[in-house]
């Protein structure tokens, strides 16, 4: 693991993100058993480990697109366990996947444009009359993603075919649009996967961006540990579905524990292997 080369920053201390004591069970396999991640409000907050530690779960009990047999999530203090997945994203729980998810057949703008009708508030009967409201809301959604667009740098390629985009520019759509959601909290998995270190080393760059510009609280799941260590303001690592470690990434990469579990495990878990 490459060395931490960020200092500690000052944030308040409010946790946006308590995923408390969370277990996940698949038949016979336990995928999550009492994992806790926390993120503070206005950090971003990375979670490591060898891979099928449960990462990926952990992140899909967050938004509820898997149930959990014990624990719960808070959002701010709010406790969100019980609400389905688009509810929990209408809270401002987003997410971008380990695989890209970009619509092809639409052009750039339009994908991004797919995050911002989230926030937009127009009935059916509105849409499919094509009622003022309807015109209204539109207009700012395109405001919205453009907005975006221009954050992560694909102005220039609006109104491009989505398909036509090389693969580190799709990565920076899918982030343009999770954007467009206005999320409180934004959980990556794995954003990396498949980037070449430059376009890495721009991510890391973003990434820095949406949580000190836009305010933006980030759950960061990653295999790229320079990544990792140069953005993270707290790691938690997991290993067979179970908290090992939590702190700086400095403490974190001195921790006995999680060098054997990267070291000795038979889960792979090799450093920088994206494997979406
Ligand atoms: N839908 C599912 N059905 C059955 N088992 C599953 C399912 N999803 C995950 N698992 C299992 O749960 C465990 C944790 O998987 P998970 O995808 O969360 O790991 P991960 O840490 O994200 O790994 P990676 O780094 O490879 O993405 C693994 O043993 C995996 O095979
Ligand atoms: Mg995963």
């Amino acid at each position: 693991m490459a060395e931490a080369d960020v200092p500690a920053r000052e944030t308040s201390g409010a946790l946006v993100l308590q995923a408390e004591e969370v277990s996940v069970r698949f038949g016979g396999v336990a995928a999550l058993t009492q994992a806790s991640l926390r993120v503070e409000k206005g950090s971003v907050a990375s979670l490591i480990g060898p891979n099928g530690a449960g990462k990926t779960t952990l992140f899909n009990a967050v938004t509820g697109m898997v149930p959990a047999a014990t624990g719960r999530v808070l959002l701010e203090g709010r406790d969100i366990s019980g609400l389905p997945p688009h509810e929990r994203a209408r809270a401002g729980v987003v997410r971008t996947f380990q695989n890209l998810q970009v619509f092809g057949n639409m052009n750039v703008l339009e994908n991004v444009m797919t995050g911002a009708h989230r926030r937009l508030r127009y009935t059916v009967l509105e849409a499919v009359c094509k009622l003022p409201r309807y015109w209204r809301e539109e207009k700012k959604a395109r405001a919205i993603a453009l907005d975006c667009l221009d954050f992560v740098g694909l102005t220039d390629l609006a109104g491009a075919p989505a398909s036509d985009l090389p693969y580190g520019k799709q990565r920076l759509l899918e982030m343009a649009r999770a954007l467009a959601a206005d999320p409180v909290l934004l959980l990556l998995d794995e954003p990396a996967a498949g980037l070449n270190p430059r376009e890495t080393k721009g991510l890391g760059a973003l990434i820095r961006r949406i949580r000190d510009e836009r305010g933006v609280s980030v759950a960061l799941v990653e295999h790229d540990m320079d990544l990792v260590m140069g953005v993270s303001d707290s790691v938690t690592v997991l290993s067979f579905g179970r908290v090992i470690a939590r702190g700086t990434p400095a403490e974190v990469q001195k921790d006995p524990e999680v060098i054997a579990a990267y070291l000795g495990g038979d889960e792979g878990g090799d450093e920088g292997e994206g494997d979406a």
